[in-house]
C-alpha cells in the first residue's frame, strides 16, 4: 500500500512539474521573450505602432485593410458607371497600414505580427548599410513564415538558410544555365501558341473579352510544369489546381500569423493546407521516382530542371552534391510556385498597361518587326528587344509581382547607432520603395518605360537599392533569367497576333495574395491584328 502511495506521489509530483514547465515555456515564448525583444528594439531607438498582446499590430492592420476595401469598393462602383479608372499609385491600396505608419514613424520602424517583432524597411540607404557585409548564407528567413508556408515551399531554396542554403543554391544554379534555358524556350512557344489559338477561336465566335490573367497564369503553369519536371498536361494541371487551392486556403488563414496557437484559430484551413500539401508531395514523389527508374539517357533527354538535377546528382558520389527525393520535391514545388505566378502576373500587368497605351503596343510591334521579322522568335533574338526590356522593368517597378522581401537577423546587426537584435524579422517594402517620389521623382506614378532607356538597370532611381523586383544580394531570385526569357517570348507572340484595349468590365483592384495580383481578374478586349 505504502509503495503504491509513494508511486502515486512521484507520478503526481512529476506531472505537476511537467505541467508547470510547459506553462512556463508558453509564458516565456508568448510573453517574456517578446517583451524583452520589444524593450531591446525601443532601447535601440526603433519606434513604431504600439503592439497589443497577443495580436501585436494585427488588429490595426486588419482594420486598415477593411476601411480601404470599403472606400475602394464605393469608388470603383462609381467608376464602373463610366470607363474603368486606373491609378498606379497603389501603395496605400495594397499596404494601407504601412502607408499610414510611414507618415507617423518614417521609413524604418518596428511593428508586430502577433508576438513576432518585425522591422519595416522602405529606406534603401538603411537597407544598403544593413546588408553590407552580410553574405547570402548568413541571412535567416522568418521562422514564422517558414512554419506558416511549410505545405507550399517545404524546405525549398526560398526558405532554407546557412550551409544548407549555400549547398542547394550551388546545386540548383546550373539548372538555369543559358543552355538549359534555351532548351525550355520550345515549351514556352508551344504552350503560348495553344493559348493564342484559343484566343483566336474566342474572338471568331464573338467573345473578344478575355480574362488575360487567368489565361496567362494557366499557360505559365503549363510551361513551368513542363520545364521543371517534364510532366504532361494532365499531371501538370493536377499539381497546378492543388497548389492554387492550397494558396487560397493558406492565405485565408494568414491573418493571424505570429499569434500564439494561431493554427487553432482556423483549424479547418490548417488541416486542409496540410492535406493538399501531402497530396502534392505524393504526386511529385511518384513523378521523381518514375523518372529515376528510367534509363539514364531518358532521364536527361528532356532537359528539364528535374532531368538536369538528376543528371548532376547521379549516385556516383561526385562532389557529394546529391539531393534526396524529399529535397527534390521541395525544390520543384518552390520552382513551380515561385516560377509561374510571378511571371504570369508581370505579363498580365504589362498587357493592362499596353492596353492603356496603344502607342507602346505599336512601338513594341515595330521593334518585333525589326528584330524578329517574319521568323519564329527564338532565344538568341531576345537581347535585341530593348524597348520590351524597358517595358518589363517599368512593370516590375509599378506592379512588382513579389511585393516584399523578407529576412531574419541571425546575429546582432549594427546600422550606424542602431542595433538590430538577433532574431528580428525584416519586411522590406518593395512596393513602397518602387512608388516613392523621393526616389523616382514626380512622375513616379506614371507608366514611363523610357525611364529605363539611359539607365536600363535602375531606371534613374536615386538609389541602387531602391529597385528590387528580384530581391538583393546572394539570395536574389535564381529564376530571373528564365522569367525574362519567358516574358519576352510570350509578349512577342501576343503582340504579333493581337491588339487589345481595356474592357469596360475591368475593375482596378491590385491586392496581395502572396503575390501582387488583380483582385477581380484582368478582362481585356482582344482583336486580331
Ligand atoms: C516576375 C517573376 C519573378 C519575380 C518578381 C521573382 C521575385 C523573387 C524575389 C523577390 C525573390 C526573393 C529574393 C530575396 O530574398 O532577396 C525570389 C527568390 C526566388 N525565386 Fe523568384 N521571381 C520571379 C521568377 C522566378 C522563376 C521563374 C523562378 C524559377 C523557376 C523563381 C524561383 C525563385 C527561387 C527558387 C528563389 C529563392 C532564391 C534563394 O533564396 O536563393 N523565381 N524571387
Amino acid at each position: 500500500m505504502e509503495i503504491q502511495l509513494f508511486l502515486f506521489k512521484v507520478f503526481f509530483t512529476t506531472s505537476v512539474v511537467l505541467f508547470l514547465f510547459a506553462v512556463w515555456k508558453v509564458i516565456d515564448r508568448c510573453w517574456v521573450q517578446p517583451l524583452r525583444a520589444y524593450r531591446k528594439l525601443r532601447k535601440n531607438g526603433l519606434k513604431g505602432p504600439t503592439p497589443v498582446f497577443p495580436l501585436g499590430n494585427l488588429g490595426e492592420m486588419k482594420k486598415s485593410v477593411m476601411n480601404k476595401r470599403t472606400s475602394s469598393s464605393s469608388s470603383s462602383s462609381a467608376a464602373s458607371k463610366g470607363s474603368p479608372s486606373v491609378t498606379h499609385d497603389i501603395h496605400s491600396t495594397v499596404f494601407p497600414f504601412f502607408a499610414q505608419w510611414q507618415k507617423l514613424h518614417g521609413k524604418v520602424f518596428a511593428y508586430w505580427l502577433g508576438v513576432e517583432p518585425f522591422l519595416y524597411i522602405a529606406d534603401p540607404e538603411f537597407l544598403k548599410q544593413m546588408s553590407t557585409g552580410v553574405v547570402g548564407k548568413s541571412w535567416g528567413k522568418p521562422t514564422v513564415f517558414k512554419n506558416d508556408r511549410e505545405p507550399m515551399f517545404g524546405s525549398g531554396l526560398l526558405m532554407i538558410e546557412g550551409d544548407e542554403w549555400a549547398h542547394h543554391r550551388h546545386i540548383l544554379t546550373p539548372a538555369f544555365s543559358p543552355a538549359n534555358l534555351k532548351a525550355m524556350s520550345g515549351f514556352m512557344m508551344e504552350f503560348t501558341t495553344e493559348m493564342l489559338d484559343r484566343w483566336a477561336e474566342l474572338i471568331n465566335s464573338g467573345e473578344p473579352e478575355i480574362d488575360v490573367e487567368r489565361e496567362i497564369t494557366a499557360t505559365a503553369g503549363e510551361i513551368i510544369a513542363k520545364s521543371s519536371f517534364g510532366i504532361s498536361h494532365e499531371d501538370g494541371k493536377k499539381v497546378f489546381d492543388k497548389l492554387r487551392a492550397m494558396q487560397i486556403t493558406l492565405f485565408k488563414s494568414n491573418r493571424f500569423v505570429g499569434v500564439p496557437f494561431n493554427q487553432f484559430m482556423s483549424p479547418k484551413q490548417t488541416v486542409e493546407a496540410k492535406r493538399l500539401g501531402k497530396e502534392i508531395d505524393t504526386l511529385l514523389m511518384s513523378i521523381i521516382t518514375a523518372r529515376k527508374k528510367s534509363p539514364r539517357d531518358q532521364i536527361t533527354a528532356q532537359r528539364d530542371l528535374l532531368g538536369t538535377l538528376l543528371e548532376e546528382h547521379r549516385d556516383d558520389g561526385r562532389l557529394g552534391k546529391k539531393l534526396s527525393v524529399r529535397e527534390l520535391v521541395d525544390e520543384l514545388k518552390t520552382f513551380f510556385f515561385g516560377g509561374h505566378e510571378t511571371t504570369a502576373l508581370a505579363l498580365s500587368w504589362t498587357l493592362l498597361n499596353l492596353a492603356m497605351h496603344p502607342e507602346w503596343q505599336e512601338q513594341l510591334r515595330d521593334e518585333i518587326r525589326q528584330v524578329v521579322g517574319d521568323k519564329e522568335v527564338d532565344a538568341s533574338m531576345l537581347a535585341g528587344l530593348k524597348k520590351m526590356g524597358w517595358v518589363m522593368n517599368e512593370i516590375l517597378r509599378l506592379y512588382s509581382p513579389a511585393p516584399n522581401v523578407q529576412r531574419q537577423a541571425r546575429g546582432d546587426i549594427r546600422v550606424q547607432d542602431v542595433v538590430i537584435p538577433s532574431g528580428t524579422n525584416m519586411w522590406i517594402d518593395v512596393v513602397g520603395m518602387h512608388h516613392d517620389p523621393a526616389l523616382w521623382g514626380e512622375d513616379v506614378f506614371e507608366f514611363r518605360p523610357e525611364r529605363f532607356r539611359d539607365d536600363h538597370l535602375y531606371g534613374g532611381c536615386k538609389h541602387k537599392m531602391g529597385f528590387l523586383p528580384f530581391g538583393f544580394g546572394g539570395r536574389m531570385c535564381i529564376g530571373r533569367n528564365m522569367m525574362m526569357m519567358e516574358y519576352k517570348i510570350v509578349l512577342t507572340m501576343i503582340l504579333s497576333r493581337f491588339s487589345f484595349s481595356v474592357s469596360p468590365n475591368y475593375r482596378h483592384s491590385p491586392s496581395i495574395l502572396l503575390s501582387l495580383r488583380p483582385a477581380h481578374g484582368l478582362p481585356l478586349m482582344v482583336h486580331h491584328l
